[in-house]
């Protein structure tokens, strides 16, 4: 069988979001098919330390070790976010909060040396109309500046990291304007080294002309891009329904192929396409945003196998 990253060699790296579960459970098939791994969580700032100030590295040791035993890059995600972060941060000074933040980092710098890229800032942004900024507990403590100060405490812990900001909805217009805005502003200062493009989508959005246009003003910006999170749900996000069809499966496709097809004409940009998975059963999606509603959006199926987009896929190298 074809192995997907010796495939995609010449264009992208071809990573996968992994667990300290998965990395046992699908071993072979990520040796066999990826050549970059990020922790789906376990990297993540509240994940890494409790309320307390307490840290387990244990777990993300364990992905880290598998990475480098097997020669995959390790991406890091992530330090800033609205969601699985912790209070102690914001409980003093706004200085506290940038020392402690800046103490993470340095932590995390010293144990995952070989770890050159990070999303530094993940989903800022938001969606609603006219608003710009998401109202978090960061925004709250340090004020509009705390994009600009995080990614220069960022460069300053380690300079050898690439500094990426990481967003969703990259395809839709106006919040597309919005992450623009917020990259080339941190462009201008060389605060900035890339820009996540998460990719989660399904078989309604985005439309053909959608994926044309976001890779097209997001190459304007002339910085490197990752496709960090693709996957492509089979239902629509406020699609409830739960059947499983042959013209969802035959979307998606299209989609998957429409996707990859941009991404290989933007080589030059696309560092890495990264899978939201390995299979299709452990994907987040057959959680969110439908409580237990088995969804299949990834290359391999629940029992491991290649899907026929697999095959698909390879074909278009
Ligand atoms: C998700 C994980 O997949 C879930 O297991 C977890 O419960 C919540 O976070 N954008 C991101 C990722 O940047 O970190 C999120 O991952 C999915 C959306």
């Amino acid at each position: 069988m074809e192995k997907l990253c010796k495939v995609f060699e010449p264009y992208f790296k071809i990573g996968a979001a992994v667990s300290s579960v998965t990395v046992k459970t699908h071993a072979e098939l990520l040796k066999q098919h990826f050549n970059l791994v990020v922790c789906e969580n376990e990297m993540k700032l509240g994940e890494l330390v409790d309320d307390n100030g307490v840290y387990d590295f244990s777990k993300a040791d364990s992905i880290y070790n598998f990475a480098r035993e097997n020669g995959m890059e390790v991406h890091g995600h992530n330090f800033v976010w609205h969601w699985q972060s912790r209070d102690f941060l914001f409980l003093g000074s706004r200085e506290d909060t940038l020392q402690k933040l800046g103490e993470h980092m340095k932590k995390v710098a010293e144990r995952y040396p070989d770890i050159t890229t990070f999303d530094v800032l993940n989903e800022a942004i938001d969606d609603k109309h006219g608003l710009y900024l998401r109202e978090t507990k960061w925004l709250e403590k340090l004020g509009e500046e705390y994009i600009r100060d995080v990614f220069a405490l960022a460069r300053k812990i380690n300079p050898k990291w690439k500094l990426i900001y990481n967003d969703y909805n990259e395809y839709v217009p106006e919040k597309q304007d919005k992450i623009i805005k917020l990259v080339s502003a941190l462009k201008s200062e060389g605060l900035i080294d890339g820009i996540g493009m998460q990719a989660h989508l399904n078989i309604e959005s985005p439309t053909a002309d959608e994926v044309k246009r976001c890779f097209e003003r997001y190459a304007a910006l002339d910085l490197p891009m990752r496709v960090s999170e693709l996957d492509v749900s089979l239902f629509g996000f406020d699609d409830h329904s739960t059947d499983i069809t042959a013209e969802r499966i035959s979307r998606q496709e299209a989609l998957y192929i429409e996707y990859f097809r941009t991404c290989m004409e933007y080589k030059q940009l696309v560092d890495s396409v990264t899978f939201w998975g390995v299979s299709d059963e452990t994907s987040w999606l057959n959680g969110f945003p439908v409580k237990k509603r088995e969804n299949r959006p990834l290359l391999f199926d629940k029992n491991q196998q290649p899907k026929e987009i697999f095959y698909k896929l390879c074909e278009l190298a």
